[in-house]
């Protein structure tokens, strides 16, 4: 007979597909797993056992939606999300599709040259698995947002994630249109899927609502769809997927999670009730996501997936200076901060940024402010003038201009440069942005002697997590994997999640039993 009953609980919990029984014997209590023979065999039957609790088997593929994963491809509930400027290197994108996990690519603010060669790279390295490419909203050059669509679908990308959209725009949808039919048995097939990202209600209904139809027919104007897809584009939604993303690091509307996803799900059941479309939709959650509990506690509340972002920075493989990554090794919850956007700079937008270790948030919020009450660069009082261009531009204003000003020649943005040689204040915040996009390229370049201007993209789950793995093997950046964090946070996320089952039905548990510490990914592997 074997009862398991002197398995430490601890132990039983990892062991995350085994269901097991709390049973009370003898005013005893012990833990016995499901499938032994203990209940068939034993001589102790008829006496007094009297079972207290049932904790059920839970894997990683059982915490989100199931159809959420056979959408994508997908083995396990998790994405990688995107971080710009190849912070989420094709690298990373690789290692989360060879754990049965995806990765979306750092797209944004680079060149479509650079964009083409990880396209290349990752169709060549990943044919058969699963990976996308993130999409973000160029308010201020649509041009571009059009030339990476126009990029995506002719290398057939078929995954991609669209954040820091205000509105549907002429890009996304026709994304989304481009190549819609209908097969055989009457279903729609939409052959590009998105996954949106939003903080904000008003864009959710737009990404779960189908194409707006006005930019539907502009499309089909310029013959840059058909008339069967514009036709077949009002059954779908615009999204399939939607991540809601609360408090994060980058672009953020600092919401909490707590309330951000119940309120996603919900207008996600009014929209499937509304439309009736065929395939599912799907919330899943982001921002704030570092520990097995934050997980568990994601799924808990019904997200069909987690994405994680500010974790991944700190990794081996992304695509950021290793001094960046120990700043972040080092940081607490508080140590971050927002700043301002420089892609949307002039309309108030903000990042997320890390403020331990660097002078950026403090040196960004100048800028904006003196944006906000002044004219033109000369207007600005003589002591902050010398400020901004010996210590932030270091160079004079009207040398950082010409700097600026080769920028948008060379990516070919001529009416920026008009607009700001006739609007002084144009001119000033062009020379403002440009000082804030430098501060992401020298922290991912890691130049020292702009240490103090780094701008790092991070958000408090940076803190939680240094926390959580404080004295084990992944305190060290130089052993963070992005896969086998991943793995971590689904597993301990299987482990607390049993733990909660065992304590809702009144089992008192030490304070350790339910918690979860990292372990090398062959050990998780192990138990699943
Ligand atoms: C360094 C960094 C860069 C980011 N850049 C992008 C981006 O270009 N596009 C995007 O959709 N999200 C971007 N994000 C957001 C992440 O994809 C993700 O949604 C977010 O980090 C999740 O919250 P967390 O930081 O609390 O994990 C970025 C996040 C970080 C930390």
């Amino acid at each position: 007979m074997t009862t398991e009953s002197s398995i430490p609980l601890k132990k039983l919990l990892l062991q995350v597909r085994k269901s097991f029984f709390a049973i009370q014997k003898d005013g005893q209590l012990s833990f016995v797993i499901k499938d032994t023979d203990f209940f068939k065999d034993s001589p102790e039957k008829d006496t007094a056992l009297q079972i207290k609790a049932y904790v059920p088997s839970i894997g990683p593929e059982n915490l989100g939606d199931a159809r959420f994963m056979a959408r994508h491809g997908l083995k396990y509930p998790y994405i990688a999300g995107a971080m710009a400027n190849g912070i989420a290197s094709a690298a990373m994108v690789k290692t989360m599709a060879e754990h049965g996990m995806i990765g979306f690519f750092g797209a944004g603010g680079l060149s479509i040259e650079k964009i083409e060669e990880a396209i290349i790279d990752l169709k060549t390295s990943l044919p058969t698995k699963p990976f996308g490419f993130n999409l973000i909203h160029s308010l201020n050059d649509p041009a571009h947002e059009m030339a990476t669509v126009n990029l995506y679908l002719k290398h057939g990308i078929r995954q991609i994630c669209a954040a820091a959209f205000l509105r549907m725009t002429p890009a996304l949808v026709y994304y989304r249109i481009k190549g819609l039919y209908e097969d055989n048995n009457g279903n729609i097939v939409a052959p590009n899927t998105i996954i949106g990202k939003v903080s904000r209600v008003e864009i959710a209904r737009q990404f779960f609502s189908p194409p707006p139809e006005k930019l539907v027919r502009s499309l089909l104007e310029s013959h840059m769809i058909t008339e069967t897809e514009a036709g077949l584009s009002q059954y779908i939604p615009m999204a399939q997927d939607l991540t809601a993303e609360a408090d994060s690091g980058g672009h953020t509307d600092n919401r909490p999670a707590l309330t951000l996803l119940p309120t996603m799900i919900s207008l996600k059941n009014e929209f499937m009730n509304t439309y009736h479309y065929k395939e599912p939709l799907c919330v899943g959650l982001a921002g704030g996501i570092a520990t097995p509990e934050s997980a568990a506690a994601a799924f808990g509340m019904g997200a069909a997936y987690i994405l994680t972002g500010s974790i991944n920075q700190s990794c081996v493989e992304a695509g950021i200076c290793e001094d960046v990554k120990r700043l972040l090794c080092q940081a607490d919850q508080a140590d971050v901060a927002m700043a301002p956007a420089a892609d949307m700079f002039e309309i108030g937008a903000r990042v997320q940024v890390l403020k331990r270790g660097t002078l950026f948030p403090v040196r960004a919020e100048k800028l904006y402010r003196l944006f906000q009450t002044c004219n033109r660069f000369d207007e600005i009082d003589e002591k902050s003038r010398q400020e901004i261009q010996e210590k932030f531009l270091q160079a004079s204003f009207e040398d950082a201009w010409a700097s600026t000003k080769q920028f948008f020649l060379r990516t070919g943005n001529q009416k920026e440069i008009e607009k700001a040689e006739t609007d002084p204040r144009h001119k000033m915040a062009l020379v403002f942005r440009s000082y804030l996009g430098l501060s992401s390229k020298w922290a991912i370049q890691g130049v020292p002697h702009r240490k103090m201007d780094y701008q790092i993209w991070c958000g408090p789950s940076i803190g939680a997590f240094n926390q959580w793995v404080r004295g084990s093997f992944l305190e060290s950046h130089e052993n963070r994997k992005t896969a086998e964090i991943a793995l971590n946070l689904l597993f301990g996320a299987c482990v607390c999640t049993r733990a909660s089952i065992l304590r809702t039905q009144g089992i008192a548990m030490e304070m350790d039993d339910g918690s979860f510490n990292p372990l090398p990914v062959k050990e998780i592997l192990s138990y699943l």
